[in-house]
């Protein structure tokens, strides 16, 4: 009987954490010069996912090369650092199921010209070096990200009206 209501409790409470996963989301230079920052917003909200963090702001090389870290010895990372400082970014935490995972999905290939029509960078950009926006490649990278961009007090938890519309429990 305990055992029964400890794996249905386990059951929930995973489900819950899941809900309750999150991803960095930044839309980068080229997005916010080109007017795409509503547009790229626009496709999280609608799916469904849950926006508790946002910022504006120009970052410095520093922090790219901390973000981009472990690109650090890519031939491209100088021109990486630079296309991502050369201008205002808008950092985001989004939060829901597999939002990882879909948000990858959302995003489409790194390279936009394999991206698939429907994806943010198959809709809307065209090369490699300006795709316009980030998303965290795993749960992982995703918390160390967060830390990385936003404080504890940053992120703001909150329960919107319409979560029994999206979620079935
Ligand atoms: P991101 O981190 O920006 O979301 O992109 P990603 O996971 O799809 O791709 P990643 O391998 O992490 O690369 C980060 C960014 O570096 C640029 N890149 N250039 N010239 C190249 O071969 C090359 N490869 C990657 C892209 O802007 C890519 O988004
Ligand atoms: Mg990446």
């Amino acid at each position: 009987m305990i055992a029964t209501i400890l794996s249905i409790f386990s059951l929930f409470s995973s489900a819950m954490a899941a809900a309750r996963e999150r991803s960095f989301i930044m839309i980068k230079p080229d997005g916010v010069q080109r007017g795409l920052v509503g547009e790229i917003i626009k496709r999280f909200e609608q799916k469904g996912f849950k926006l508790v963090g946002l910022k504006f702001v120009w970052p410095t090389e520093d922090l790219l090369k901390k973000h981009y870290a472990d690109l650090s010895d890519k031939p491209f990372f100088p021109a990486l650092v630079k296309y991502m400082a050369s201008g205002p970014v808008v950092p985001m935490v989004w939060e829901g199921l597999n939002v990882v995972k879909t948000g990858r999905v959302m995003l489409g290939a790194t390279n936009p010209a394999d991206s698939a029509p429907g994806t943010i960078r198959g809709d809307l950009c065209i090369q490699m070096g300006r795709n316009i926006c980030h998303g965290s490649d795993s749960v992982e990278s995703a918390k160390k990200e967060i830390n990385l961009w936003f404080t504890e007090k940053e992120v703001v938890g909150w329960a919107p009206a319409n979560d029994c519309w999206v979620y079935e429990d």
